[in-house]
């Protein structure tokens, strides 16, 4: 990798068009949508997502792209509601994307439209997590059954670059029982009776989410761990930017690898 593809946005834009539009993404643990109406929006690679659970239990991903004049239609990075009102100027849509309603002054002319409604995307729900895709990709996620209970999410901004986040979770790490990496964005490690998903949401080049999923104990427990990788990733940043190299490390070499591939073939399509 080079300084420039931690901290200029072309880089992040490559990733956007390969890595981010073809593979499964995670987008939240099942249990931030338990019930009816519960939604979670995140800005995934660059793609605005709301992940919901509609009133007949089923879990959907839509894009968060108002189909008026396509700003963000949800704003609040969580919350729970009967319908989804863009903020801009009152476009309203049901759980499942469908289009409702709008005010006479910006209402299409043909409601009926399926063009107004928000653009489904494939998801699916394994290991506990929803998974999303622009594309289609052929193989879901793998599917671990024997996941203890949920125990709760917590979210950590982070100001570096996504990779450094995920550099980071690998560089300590070799492929075990105990640890486990999902390219690419999750890592998962197995501690005792607990099981602990870090998700890598990266949202732009310069901001990451960190969401830790535990399951089998409490979220309030990690906050300290959650508190210290933000610190390590953001002094890691600063590194990559003056051009020291990350941990070397099989998981890093093969995250580099998959990147490395991922560059190619953009720069090939375009
Ligand atoms: S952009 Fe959503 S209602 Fe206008």
């Amino acid at each position: 990798m080079k300084p420039e593809d931690y901290a200029q946005g072309d880089a992040f834009q490559a990733e956007k068009r390969t890595v981010f539009s073809t593979e499964w993404l995670p987008l939240c643990a099942g249990g931030q949508l338990a019930k009816g109406g519960d939604y979670v929006s995140a800005t995934v690679g660059g793609w605005g997502v709301v992940g919901v659970r509609d009133k007949d239990g089923t879990v959907r991903a839509l894009r968060n792209a108002c189909r008026h004049q396509n700003m963000q239609v949800v704003g609040t990075p969580s919350g729970s509601c009967e319908t989804f009102r863009c903020r801009f100027h009152g476009w309203t849509y049901d759980l499942q994307g469908r289009f409702l309603s709008a005010p006479p002054p910006v209402a299409p002319k043909d409601p009926q439209s399926p063009e107004h409604h928000l653009p489904s995307l494939a998801t699916t729900v394994a290991s506990g997590l929803v998974f999303f895709s622009l594309d289609k990709p052929p193989a879901a996620p793998a599917d671990d059954a024997s996941l203890p209970a949920y125990g709760g999410t917590l979210a950590t901004e982070i100001a570096c670059n996504w990779k450094v986040c995920v550099e980071h979770l690998l560089s300590e790490h070799t492929l075990s029982a105990d640890f486990t990496w999902t390219w690419p964005l999750l890592a998962v490690r197995r501690a005792g009776a607990m099981t602990i998903i870090e998700q890598v949401v990266p949202h732009t080049f310069l901001r990451t989410r960190l969401l830790t999923h535990i399951f089998g104990g409490s979220a309030d427990e990690h906050r300290q761990a959650a508190s210290t990788i933000k610190h390590v990733c953001e002094r890691l940043q600063a590194d990559r930017v003056e051009g020291k190299p990350a941990a070397d490390g099989a998981l890093v070499a093969a995250f580099h690898t998959r990147l490395a591939q991922a560059y190619a073939q953009d720069r090939s399509t375009i």
